[in-house]
């Protein structure tokens, strides 16, 4: 069984990176950052508010989650329906740091995380707190990074496709206050593993950084 703990900051090319890397190595990916979204989107649905933590941590108890693998990506299938594209949109990243901020929410998140890695084969796993936290033996720790002027851009592009309307000087703010929320909170901040190989991938096109983790997986898996 081999676990990978991809982590860093929006933008860095995290998701795009993860779902290569599993689908070359035949790997499972488990996308942490959308069962935070998930328990956050209920939460607007069914009116909690995001200061409620008993009532967050009840959702993020209750919510069944899964994960299918499509052309596209993954399926995001939440208490039954798909989900995929309503987790993504601007209210909800707006609100999902306010509930990852949660202890009780990140447990039982998180305790859902270390399940999902156990009855995987082999797991590729995204987050903040993968390589720190949710699974600190995991056998290679990345923590992708990039300027903020650079995830940015790169967001921007991603969310005009979707029909944003706004700037790219609006997209950094709101990743800005993210990083700060995320990076700042007391329990499992988001900072790497003092055992993870930092990789700027500022001035790196995203194949190139899918071609070097995947034969940093590939060394390491050698070397088990
Ligand atoms: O990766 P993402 O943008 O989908 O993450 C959404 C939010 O969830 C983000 O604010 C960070 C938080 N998150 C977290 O705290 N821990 C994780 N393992 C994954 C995401």
């Amino acid at each position: 069984m081999v676990k990978i703990a991809l982590d860093g900051p929006a933008g860095a090319g995290k998701s795009t990176v993860a779902k290569e890397v599993a689908k070359r190595l035949q790997m499972t990916y488990v996308d942490s950052g959308a069962m935070y979204r998930c328990v956050t989107y209920l939460a607007i649905k069914r009116h909690v508010t995001m200061q409620d933590e008993t009532g967050l941590s009840n959702l993020a108890n209750a919510m069944q989650l899964m994960f299918i693998p499509s052309e596209h990506g993954q399926v995001v299938h939440l208490d039954g329906v798909d989900v995929t594209d309503a987790i993504r949109s601007s209210e909800v990243g707006a609100l999902v740091p306010l509930v990852a901020k949660h202890a009780r929410v990140r447990e039982c998140l998180v305790e859902k995380q270390r399940e999902m890695a156990r009855t995987a084969h082999s797991v590729v796993m995204d987050g903040r707190d993968i390589g720190t936290h949710v699974l600190p033996d995991a056998v290679v720790k990345v923590y992708l990074t990039a300027t903020l002027d650079v995830r940015a851009r790169r967001r921007h592009e991603e969310l005009v496709r979707q029909g944003f309307t706004g700037s790219v000087a609006d997209v950094m703010k709101l990743l800005h206050e993210r990083d700060e929320i995320d990076g700042r909170r007391e329990i499992a901040p988001m900072r790497p593993a003092s055992d993870a190989v930092v990789l700027d991938t500022s001035c790196l096109a995203i194949h190139e950084v899918t071609a070097m983790v995947v034969s940093l997986c590939q060394a390491r898996m050698h070397n088990e």
